[in-house]
């Protein structure tokens, strides 16, 4: 099997090119290599007979459609992908997770190029306050970012139903694990834990993620295009559901820090409060979440323990002024919090 996987420079891009690989298939990862996408990230698949590395734009149709070639599945990871980044700056989000999508579609459409998997987000449903998000659900997106992966979403279903292109969609919840970008709330507060560093705990820390380690989200992805429906969409859920405060606290415990670290500051701007998913139509695939949370959030904690030199270098240059524009003002204006 050969597979054009895009944004496999990235946190899930690269684990799922690591299991591609393991599984015998051949891969082409097309990457633009944007402040999230990392060479590291891939290093040690680097030099595999099957693998081979394109520098690239999805936006870039010419590069799109060469890269296409002979391929018999295309996995679409790439994305603008932090919801922070997007309520800052939306245009490269709709750039790429919108306008970038259609490109890779329109090149997939013509070069007949085998099942098209859109990696998207459990955040296109919106907040839900008891239940769970079910594929057949509305979509209702909050932020920039979930706004600007409906429309990928939109689009890649559209191009099925007009085209006939064979697409699955998978909406996958809040994943973590090793080379993630230290952004997101799990690596952030990791690597502000172990520098002792505070934890920017956004409004009361009381809204809920449902939390999927990133080789069972792999796994489910996986599933879906070897073994989904055309046309479908698939949940793809952890089923551990926590609020912000208890990752805090766990992570916390496991590096050895006080709660002194933590600091509640002004709320993010459209926050959804809760994301849940309902996983049945995917687990009808064979499919089922391996690792228990505890043990793969202690296993992502020592990794970021022991590798330092991932990390280190991209916490500085660009995500310094980054940090800067997202935290500064925020930390001045502590709230009270929840305990
Ligand atoms: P990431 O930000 O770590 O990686 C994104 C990758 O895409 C990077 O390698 C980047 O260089 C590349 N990229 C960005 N713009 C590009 C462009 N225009 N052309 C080519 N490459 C480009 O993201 P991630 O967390 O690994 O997420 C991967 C996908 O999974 C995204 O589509 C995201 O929406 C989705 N997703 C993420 C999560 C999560 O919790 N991280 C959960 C559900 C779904
Ligand atoms: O649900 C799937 C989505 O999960 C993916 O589609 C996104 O690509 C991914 O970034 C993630 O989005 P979230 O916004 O949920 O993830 P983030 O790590 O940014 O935030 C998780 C929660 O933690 C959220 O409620 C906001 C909160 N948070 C986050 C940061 C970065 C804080 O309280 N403080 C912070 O500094």
């Amino acid at each position: 099997m050969r597979l054009l996987v895009t944004g496999g420079c990235g946190f899930i891009g690269s684990a799922f090119v690591h299991m591609a690989i393991a599984r015998g298939a051949e891969v082409v990862n097309l990457d633009k290599l944007t402040y999230a996408g990392n060479l590291a990230n891939v290093e040690d698949v680097a030099g595999e007979p099957g693998y081979s590395f394109v520098h690239a734009d999805i936006g870039d149709a010419d590069a799109v459609r060469e890269a296409m070639a002979g391929v018999d599945a295309v996995v679409n990871f790439a994305a603008e992908s932090h919801v922070d980044r997007s309520i800052l700056d939306p245009g490269e989000f709709i750039r790429t997770d919108v306008l970038g999508t259609a490109v890779l579609l329109g090149a997939a459409r013509a070069a007949a190029a085998g099942r098209f998997v859109q990696v998207s987000t459990d955040e296109v449903y919106g907040s839900i306050p008891s239940g769970a998000f079910h594929e057949t659900d509305p979509i209702s997106p909050s932020s920039p970012y979930s706004a600007s992966k409906a429309g990928g979403d939109l689009q890649v279903l559209a191009w099925h139903r007009t085209y006939g292109v064979d697409v699955v969609v998978t909406r996958g919840s809040n994943t973590f694990g090793p080379r993630q970008y230290p952004e997101k709330l799990i690596p952030l507060f990791v690597t502000n834990a172990l520098d002792g560093r505070p934890l920017p705990v956004y409004g009361d820390g009381m809204q809920v993620r449902d939390w999927i380690y990133v080789d069972d989200h792999c796994e489910g992805i996986w599933t879906a295009m070897t073994r989904g429906e055309p046309g479908t969409v698939y949940n793809v859920g952890g089923g551990y559901e926590a609020p912000n405060l208890e990752i805090t606290r766990r992570i916390l415990e496991l590096t050895d820090a006080g709660e002194d670290l933590i600091r509640y500051v002004e709320d993010r701007p459209g926050h959804d409060r809760r994301y849940a998913l309902d996983t049945g139509r995917l687990r009808g695939l064979g499919w089922q979440p391996a690792r228990a949370f505890e043990e793969a959030l202690a296993e992502t904690v020592a990794w970021y323990r022991d590798r330092r030199e991932w990390w280190e270098p991209i916490k500085s240059g660009e995500y310094r002024r980054y940090y800067e524009r997202q935290y500064g003002e925020r930390q001045k204006t502590t709230t009270e919090g929840a305990c």
